[in-house]
Formats: structure tokens, sequence, C-alpha cells
């Protein structure tokens, strides 16, 4: 039997960080209130309903992944966040309008507790946005340092044992890796300079790397994959994950794409049709967020599919994403899919997907399993970017010699392989040889 990795028991209370609390961040926190007081249950999670095969299939050992792994409970969480806004997370919640007005009433005091803090925000980066509630600052580093401020005030007025944060904000403006971005020596130097290639996600991550703090990034923007803060991660210890919250449309997609490949089928056509009313759809109607958003769900079929190796299957696959701002829908998203698929002698065919969805109810899983998973990685010990998370995200982080794993099966197995290394079990190959020796 392989051995165990040594994991610190999470004990005591864990604070989870949110920037931005806005759909996403307060139907986590919403859920995880409700959760607690048996008012809903926790559909989508992993870590809260998940199950992990050990051994071989005749063992029949099938465990919940928490009773498999030390996770933070429910119990032991506290939530602190920014936003450019005043209002409370009961407030935002009701502004965001994802979870009924009955059931945020049930949790109400819980909420009404947390107030964001004043944000770092520049609406050089977020074009669609502007609020009252943020901070003023010498220079890009004296705001980092007011971040960290924050982070230590609320580690210590709640004496949490340990600290998570995850970028929930909006997406911000399409920026590429520049010279700034090398080296945790010039990345520094640029917040004292100002430099414009350091846009507010990355003061935010950067304040959370370097005090060892695990950060995960739910939105596109580049923020935490640059080397001079994958360096920082790897000196400070800070586990790593994202990018972009694997939701709706692009869930179906890896869903759907890795099927028609595992059969061969060519595909020539996939148009991807949104209409979104929430404020995440308003800020990406700016084309300069919605560019970022495009990368990012563009870049799941090319990677799937590979059409360097099946050239006659996907070579001339036409990709095209298209986000509408519709304000009726609110956060109540739909999105059409229609895929040109070829067959046998090179036969068309068609399917088509409608998919109504609520994209903050299927984002708050993976914000709360993204939490309590990279807390799990900081206990064991691995640090840097955690490619087992890439199961939750549509641009997953990786090194830089290898190419994303986009397929969401590969990823799932790749994400219970970790839980079975991290116990000391054997992996799991689906090779089964052994039941017919
Ligand atoms: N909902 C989903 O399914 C989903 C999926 C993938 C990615 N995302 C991404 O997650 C992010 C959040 O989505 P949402 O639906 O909650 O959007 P939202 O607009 O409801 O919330 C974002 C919040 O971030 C705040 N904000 C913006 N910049 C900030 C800053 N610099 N500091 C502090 N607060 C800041 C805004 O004021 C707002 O309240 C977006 O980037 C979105 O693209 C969402």
């Amino acid at each position: 039997m392989p051995t165990p990795v040594d994991i610190a028991p999470a004990r005591g209370k864990l604070g989870i960080l949110l920037v931005g609390l806005g759909a996403v961040s307060t139907t986590t926190i919403a859920g995880v209130f409700a959760i607690r007081k048996g008012l809903a249950k926790p559909i989508g999670s992993l870590t809260q309903m998940g199950t992990v095969r050990l051994g071989k299939r005749t063992e029949g050992r099938s465990p919940k992944i928490s009773d498999v792994v030390p996770l933070s409970g429910l119990d032991d969480i506290v939530f602190g966040g920014w936003d450019i806004f005043e209002d409370d997370c009961y407030a935002a919640a009701r502004t965001a309008g994802v979870i009924e007005p009955s059931l945020l009433d049930k949790v109400r005091p819980e909420l009404e507790q947390i107030r964001p803090w004043p944000a770092v925000f520049d609406q050089r980066y977020v074009k669609r946005l502007e609020g009252p509630n943020v901070k003023k600052g010498k220079n890009k580093k004296d705001l980092a340092e007011q971040v960290v401020a924050d982070i230590r005030r609320f580690k210590a007025d709640n004496q949490l044992d340990r600290l998570v944060m995850v970028w929930c904000g909006s997406t911000e403006i399409y920026m590429t890796e520049a010279p700034a971005h090398a080296s945790i020596e010039t990345f520094e130097q640029a917040l004292e300079s100002n430099d414009p290639s350091i846009p507010s996600s990355m003061i935010y991550a950067y304040a959370a790397i370097r005090e060892g703090i695990p950060y995960a990034n739910a939105a596109p923007n580049l923020t935490a994959d640059i080397p001079a803060l994958v360096s920082l991660a790897a000196s400070t210890k800070a586990p790593l994950a994202g990018k972009d919250l694997k939701t709706g449309q692009t869930l179906i997609k890896t869903i759907i794409a890795p099927g028609l490949k595992a059969r061969l089928l060519g595909v020539k056509g996939w148009y991807s049709g949104n209409i979104l009313g929430n404020r995440d759809g308003e800020v990406l109607d700016d084309p300069e967020s919605f560019k970022t958003k495009e990368e990012s769900k563009k870049s799941v079929l090319d990677y799937i599919f590979q059409p360097q190796l099946y050239p006659e299957l996907y070579g001339d696959l036409c990709h095209v994403v298209r986000i509408n701002y519709y304000p009726p829908r609110g956060d109540n998203k739909e999105g059409w899919d229609n895929i040109d698929i070829v067959g046998w002698l090179g036969y068309p065919m068609q399917l088509k997907i409608n998919f109504l969805c609520r994209d903050s109810i299927l984002a708050a899983p993976i914000v709360l399993d993204t939490a309590l998973f990279l807390d799990l990685a900081k206990r064991a010990n691995m640090h840097g970017i955690q490619e087992w998370l890439s199961f939750y995200f549509k641009s997953p982080m990786h090194a830089p010699e290898v190419y994303p794993e986009h397929d969401l099966f590969i990823q799932l197995m790749k994400l219970k392989n970790t839980l079975r290394y991290l116990k000391g079990e054997e992996l799991i190959t689906h090779l089964g040889r052994e039941y017919y020796d």
C-alpha cells in the first residue's frame, strides 16, 4: 500500500474571504447558512455529498469524501469579503435575486452581519461598474497592504485558524502577460509605480498569497495566473486554483464534447448563444470584459477535440460564443447550443441543447468545494497550482509545459485519485484485469 500523506487536522475555524459580494458569493454564503440550519441540501457539492470508491469493486467501499479526508465542517466556516457597494450580504442577496426571499429571510440575521470592507477598485478594469465603497491609497502597494490589514483583522476578530480567498468579483478587461508579471521583484516594483498592467484582482491575489493563504479565481481574469504570483505561492506555500468557474453552458460543453470525441464523431460547428440579465451579464456587455470571458469559453473545445491529432474530424471547427445582456431574465440564464456533427461517410447531423440554468445555483457549490479543498491542500502541504481542481474551472491553471485538461471525466478521475493518494489508497486505473484472471 502507498504511504498516506501527513495532513494536519481541520481544527478550529476557517475564514472564507470572498472578493465581491455579488450573485455567486451571496448564493454561496446564504446557501451555507441555510444548509447549516437544515433548511436546504448542498446539491452539486462533492465535499458535502460526494463519495469516493476505495479499493477493488468487490470490496464495496465507497465512503463519503468528507469521511476520507479531513475537511472543515460547515459550522466552522466564517465568511468575510469586500465589495464596491456598501450593501450587507442580505441586501446584496436580495439585489442578486437568486435565492427566494422566503428562504433568505430565515438566514437574514446571519447575512446582515456580513458587511463588505471597502474594495480595491479601478474602473479602468471593469468599465460598467461604479460604487462608493472603495479604498484610497498612495499607490497599488499601499492598497495591497490595506487588504493584508483587512485579512489580519478579520482573522484576529473571529479567532480563525486558517483562511482561504476566492475572487468572486466581476470579470475584468482582457489582459495578457506583461513584463511586470515576470517575477515577484518586477511585480512589487510595478505595485509601487502604479503600473497599469496590475488590475485590482491581482492586488487582492498578491495580498492573500503573500500571507500564504490559498487563493482561487472564480472569474476568467489573468489575476494569479502569472509567473510572479505562481512563484510567490511556491515560497509562501499557498495553493492556487482557477480560472473561471465551469458552470452553465461550458459545463454541458465539457460533458458532451468528450462523448462525441470518444466515438470519433466529427464536429463542423458549435454555436453557443446565451441571454443573461444579472450584473455579471451587464459587465460582460462591455466588449473588453466579454473578450476575457470569450477566450476562456472558447479554449475548451480545442483541447478536448485535439484537432492536431484529428484534422479530418475537428480541423475546421467553427466555434462561436455569444452572450447577450437581457435584463428580464436576471440570473436565470438561457443558453442555446447548435452542434453540427458529421458521422460515417460524412453524413451531417445536428444536436440542439436548450439549457435553462441558474448560473449562481451552479456556481455556489463550486465556490464551497474549491475553498474546502484548497484548505485541505494547504494542510497537506500541497502548494502552487492544484491541477486536481481543474474539474471546477473553464480555464484550468496548469504547468507551462503541459496543456490544460478540459475533459470533465478525466478531471474527476484526477480529483478522486488525488484524494486516494492523500489517503495512501491504491489509485484506480480502471484496468480491471484482476476480476477476470
Ligand atoms: N455565476 C456563474 O455561474 C459564474 C460562472 C463562472 C464565472 N463567474 C464569474 O464570477 C464572477 C462573479 O459573478 P457574479 O454573477 O456573482 O457577478 P456579480 O456582478 O453579481 O458580482 C460581482 C461583484 O463583484 C463586485 N466587484 C467588482 N470588482 C470588485 C473589486 N475590485 N473588489 C471588490 N468587489 C468587486 C461587484 O460590485 C459585484 O457586487 C464574475 O466574474 C463572473 O464572470 C460566474
